[in-house]
Order: structure tokens, then sequence, then C-alpha cells
């Protein structure tokens, strides 16, 4: 049987009172899945990606995570946290707001020093994700001082170093140049092949197009417009343009009639 790791029911939240971002929104995710979270700007990709890593908690219906429902008093429960957060890495969209110390070493090594391994231990497997990510010679600088796609790739090595059964990616490719992008999506690729659970927002059809196989698409009104294989949702034009997610316009040269396409981001 395919094993649950999110159950969203009938989910809701707003930011402020009366303000809902979410009304009611449903869908579970399954153990080994590839997630794409497609939608314009501020149609609610980054609030419902925190809502999956228990940093935004539903005001109303369920939320399971591994079969066990998740509450806000639970979280608040360090050892819990720990152990949910351990099984649930999240890459912000901003890495500003996920880097806290003052040497890249120190960033990575941070989550496995929490663990009780050895010193030695947390040294050799910082080591290895420096060099996997080739941000060896990073090691000394200040996080705050790298460029913005250096500061990605360290945020992404202080959560892959922990090694979580699911990645939550908001994103990832942004600002990312285009060889760090493949590479990137490399990576996705082959730690989903690995039995990781994959979810990712993004603006980028063509990165949502080889990584995940299914796509969940919201309206610039915060719904949940569709729910299906990514394949089936690049090819339908007139849902990609309802929701902003392509720019259509036609215009004519002579007898031929051409559609011109924008994608964002
Ligand atoms: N901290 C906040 N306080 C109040 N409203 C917020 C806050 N963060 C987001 N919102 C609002 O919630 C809605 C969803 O925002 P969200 O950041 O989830 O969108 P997004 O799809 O991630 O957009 P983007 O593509 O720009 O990252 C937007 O209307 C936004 O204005
Ligand atoms: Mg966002």
């Amino acid at each position: 049987m395919l094993k649950k790791i999110f159950e969203l029911r009938q989910a809701a939240y707003a930011y402020q009172p009366g303000e809902n971002v979410f009304d009611s929104i449903s869908f579970d995710v399954v153990a080994g899945e590839s997630v794409a979270v497609l939608g314009a700007n501020g149609s609610g990709k980054s609030t419902l990606l925190k809502m999956l890593c228990g940093l935004l908690h539903s005001q109303a219906g369920s939320f399971k995570a591994f079969g066990e429902a998740i509450s806000e008093e639970l979280l608040e429960d360090d050892r819990f946290a720990q152990r949910f957060h351990r099984r649930v890495g999240f890459i912000f969209q901003s890495s500003d707001v996920q880097l806290f110390t003052s040497r890249v070493e120190d960033e990575i090594a941070f989550g496995p020093s929490q663990l009780g391994l050895t010193e030695q231990e947390v040294k050799r497997r910082t080591a290895d994700i420096l060099k996997m990510l080739d941000i060896g010679h990073l090691r000394d600088r200040p996080p705050y001082r790298l460029s913005g796609g250096e500061k990605r790739k360290v945020a992404l090595a202080a959560v892959l170093i922990l090694n979580p059964e699911v990645l939550i990616l908001d994103e990832p490719g942004a600002g990312l140049d285009p060889k760090s992008q493949r590479w990137l999506t490399h990576l996705l690729l082959e730690l989903n092949r690995r039995g990781r659970t994959i979810i990712l927002s993004t603006h980028n059809l063509e990165m949502a197009h080889t990584i995940t196989r299914r796509s969940l698409v919201l309206s610039e009104d915060h719904r949940l417009v569709f729910d299906g294989p990514t394949q089936q949702v690049l090819s339908d034009r007139a849902l990609l343009s309802r929701v902003n997610l392509i720019d259509e316009f036609t215009h004519e040269h002579d007898e031929n009639r051409h559609i011109h396409l924008y994608t964002h981001g």
C-alpha cells in the first residue's frame, strides 16, 4: 500500500482574520511522489508549502503527516518538532531567512551537531556535502555575504545533510544560473529516484516538466484548480493562461498567424 506522507483536508489559512488565503483546500501526497505547485505571484504557493512543513498551521479542517494528526501544540513540543523537521526538509523562497550563523561550515554542521553525532562524524558529513554541492571554497565565508545563488546552495546543503524523507522547496531554481539549475534538476531527480518525496513550487514550467510527475495548480484567487499529471497541465494552454502562468497573444504577419508564448520566471 502507498504510504501517505501528507493528508490535507479542507484546510484554511488567513494571515489576517477575515482575509483567507485558502478557504478549503484538500489533497494527499504519497511517498516517492514528485509534485509541482504552480501558480502566479500571490496565488498561495509559499503559504501552502509552509503549511505542509508545519511552519503555518491550518485554521480549519485537518492536516496529517506520516499518518499522524499534526497540531500547533504538537509542533511546539521540541522533541516532536526536531523529529518532524528531520523528516521534512524545507528550502525557503528567500535563503536570507534560513541562514543564521556567521560561517558557511557552521551553518551546514548545525543540523547534524544537534543529532548527538560525534564531532568527527559531523565533520565528515559536512565535508561530503560541501564537496557534493561544490561549495568547499565558501566554507569560511559568512553566509550573509554570499551571492543569492551561493546562499541557496548553502541552504540546500544545510537541509540535504540531514537526508530528509521529504524535500519541500520553494522556487528552488530562482536566482540560479543555467549550470546550477541543471545541476539542481539532476540532484532532485536523483533524490526522487532514490525514494525521496519532492514537492516544489515554481513558475518555471520547464523545471516542473523535467522534475515532477504531478502538479497542483493554484489560481490567482487561491483555489486549487488542477491536481493531476504535469504532462497534462503543460499541454493545457487555456488553463495555464487562465492562471497567468503563460501570457499569450496573437498577431499576424502577412497570412501567417503567430502565437507568442511568454513563460514567467
Ligand atoms: N506575511 C503575510 N501577511 C499577510 N499576507 C500575506 C503574507 N504572506 C503572504 N501574504 C498574502 O497571501 C497570499 C499568498 O501569498 P504567497 O506568498 O503564498 O504567494 P506565492 O504564490 O508564494 O507568490 P510568489 O510567486 O510571489 O512567491 C498573497 O495574497 C499575499 O499577499
Ligand atoms: Mg512564494
